[in-house]
C-alpha cells in the first residue's frame, strides 16, 4: 500500500512507534528456532539461550515429550470448550490432584495461563468495596487483576513491610483486604520474605494471595515453591503457579482450600470463560511435575549453576550480585544502554534481550539473565566471557 493511502489511525500509531523507537523501547518479535532447552537458531545464526524460564530444562525432556505426545494421540489437540461446558478429561483432574497435594493445599484448579489465573483470581475475591494492597514490582498480571476487579489500590515499596502493615492498618474499614506479592520476583530475582505477609495478613485478616510462578520446581527440596519446607502453606489463602516456567508447558493455576476453589470454579471469569487447556497439556505438566519433585538432581544441578555464575561474576562485575534464584538482573538503567548490551552479546552468540519500562521501572532497564539446568559449565563460561568484554567493548 502506498504511504498516502495509509489510515488516521495508522498514521497515529506509526507517530507513536516512532516515539517508542527514539527512547529505545521499540520491541519486535524475532524468529527463533529452538534446538534444544537452551539453544535456538536465529536467522540460521546459533545462539546460547540465557534468557527463558525453562529452569529446568522439563520443556525438552523426553518423558515429558513422551507423555504429550501420548495424550495428544488420544485426546486430539484442544479441550474443545471450558470445562464448566463440556466437562473435565482425566488429565485435567488428575493434573489438578497432583498439584494441590505437591503445594500442600486441599485442591486446585486450572487456568490456561498463569496470566488468566492471577486476573482470574484477584478479580474474582476483590470488589468495589475491598482494598488491593500489593508489592510494587508485582507482575502486570496481578496489575491488571486488581484494575479489573475496581478494588482500591495500594502499593507499597518494593519488600517495604512496614510501609504494607501501614497500608494495612488504613484499609481497616474497607469489606475485605487483599494483600498480594510474587515469592520470586520475576524481573529481580529477589525473594519476598513470605514469613513476614503471613504474619501481616494474619494480624490484619487479609486474605493473601502469593504468585510462585517462578519458585515453582525451582525452590524447596521438592520444588514446592518459596514456603515448601516453612510450614506456611496452610497460612497462605491462595498460591498462584504457572506451567509454563520449571514446568516448561503453559497454562497456570490457583491452590487453596476446597472452598476457595469452589468460589473461584464460580466466580472467576477466566476461568468460566476461557477454552480449557488442551489434555497434552495438562498430561505433559503432569510428568513435568513429577519429575520436579522426584528429580532433585535437577534442582542441584540449577544451583550449582547458580554457585558457579556467581563465583564467576563476582570476579570482575563492579556492583554487588547476589544470586539467589535463577534470575539474575544486570542493571543498565538506562534503555539504549541495555539495548547495546544486549547487541553485543548477540554478536558473540548469547541471547539476552534488553528488558525495558514499562516491563521494569523507568531508569532501571536491565539484562535479564537466567539459568537453567540444561545449561553447562563451558555454557556458562561462555556467557562470563561474553559479559566481561562487554565491559571492555
Ligand atoms: C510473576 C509472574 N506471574 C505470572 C506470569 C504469567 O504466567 P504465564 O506466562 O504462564 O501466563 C508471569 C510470566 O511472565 C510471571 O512472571
Amino acid at each position: 500500500m502506498s504511504k498516502s493511502n495509509i489510515s488516521y489511525i495508522d498514521k497515529v500509531l506509526e507517530r507513536d512507534l516512532d516515539a517508542l523507537s527514539q527512547a529505545g523501547l521499540f520491541r519486535e518479535i524475532r524468529n527463533t528456532q529452538r534446538t534444544s532447552a537452551v539453544r535456538a537458531k536465529m536467522n540460521g545464526t546459533p545462539l546460547l539461550l540465557f534468557c527463558g524460564n525453562d529452569y529446568l530444562g522439563l520443556s525438552q525432556h523426553s518423558r515429558v515429550v513422551r507423555a504429550f505426545q501420548n495424550a495428544a494421540e488420544r485426546c486430539g489437540t484442544g479441550a474443545g470448550a471450558a470445562r464448566l461446558i463440556s466437562g473435565s478429561s482425566p488429565e485435567h483432574t488428575r493434573l489438578e490432584k497432583k498439584l494441590a497435594a505437591w503445594k500442600r493445599k486441599e485442591a486446585a484448579l486450572l487456568f490456561s495461563s498463569g496470566y488468566l489465573a492471577n486476573v482470574g483470581v484477584i478479580s474474582a475475591l476483590a470488589g468495589k468495596e475491598d482494598i488491593i494492597v500489593m508489592d510494587k514490582l508485582c507482575h502486570a498480571s496481578i496489575i491488571d487483576g486488581a484494575r479489573l476487579s475496581q478494588a482500591t489500590i495500594r502499593v507499597f515499596p518494593h519488600k517495604n513491610y512496614v510501609r504494607c502493615e501501614d497500608l494495612l492498618k488504613r484499609g481497616k474499614n474497607f469489606r475485605r483486604r487483599l494483600l498480594v506479592s510474587e515469592t520470586v520476583f520475576s524481573m529481580d530475582g529477589d525473594i519476598a520474605d513470605t514469613g513476614e505477609l503471613v504474619r501481616l495478613k494474619e494480624k490484619y485478616a487479609a486474605v493473601l494471595i502469593l504468585d510462585d510462578a517462578h519458585g515453582t520446581g525451582v525452590m524447596g527440596a521438592e520444588g514446592r515453591g518459596v514456603v515448601d519446607g516453612t510450614g506456611l502453606e496452610g497460612r497462605v489463602d491462595v498460591i498462584v503457579g504457572t506451567l509454563s516456567k520449571a514446568l516448561g508447558g503453559l497454562g497456570g493455576f490457583a491452590a487453596g482450600s476446597q472452598t476457595m476453589v469452589s468460589y473461584l470454579t464460580n466466580r472467576a471469569r477466566t476461568f468460566i470463560f476461557a477454552t480449557a487447556l488442551p489434555p497434552a497439556v495438562c498430561a505433559a505438566a503432569y510428568e513435568a511435575v513429577m519429575m520436579a519433585e522426584k528429580n532433585r538432581a535437577l534442582r542441584q544441578k540449577l544451583f550449582s549453576n547458580m554457585r558457579h555464575l556467581q563465583e564467576g561474576l563476582s570476579r570482575f562485575w563492579k556492583r554487588p550480585i547476589t544470586v539467589e534464584t535463577p534470575i539474575i538482573p544486570l542493571i543498565y538503567g538506562d534503555a539504549q544502554a541495555a539495548v547495546k548490551a544486549a547487541r553485543q552479546l548477540y554478536k558473540k552468540g548469547i541471547l539476552i534481550p534488553a528488558i525495558r519500562p514499562p516491563t521494569v521501572p523507568k531508569g532501571t532497564a536491565r539484562l535479564r539473565l537466567t539459568l537453567s539446568a540444561a545449561h553447562s559449565v563451558e555454557d556458562i563460561d561462555q556467557l562470563l566471557r561474553a559479559i566481561k568484554a562487554l565491559g571492555n567493548d
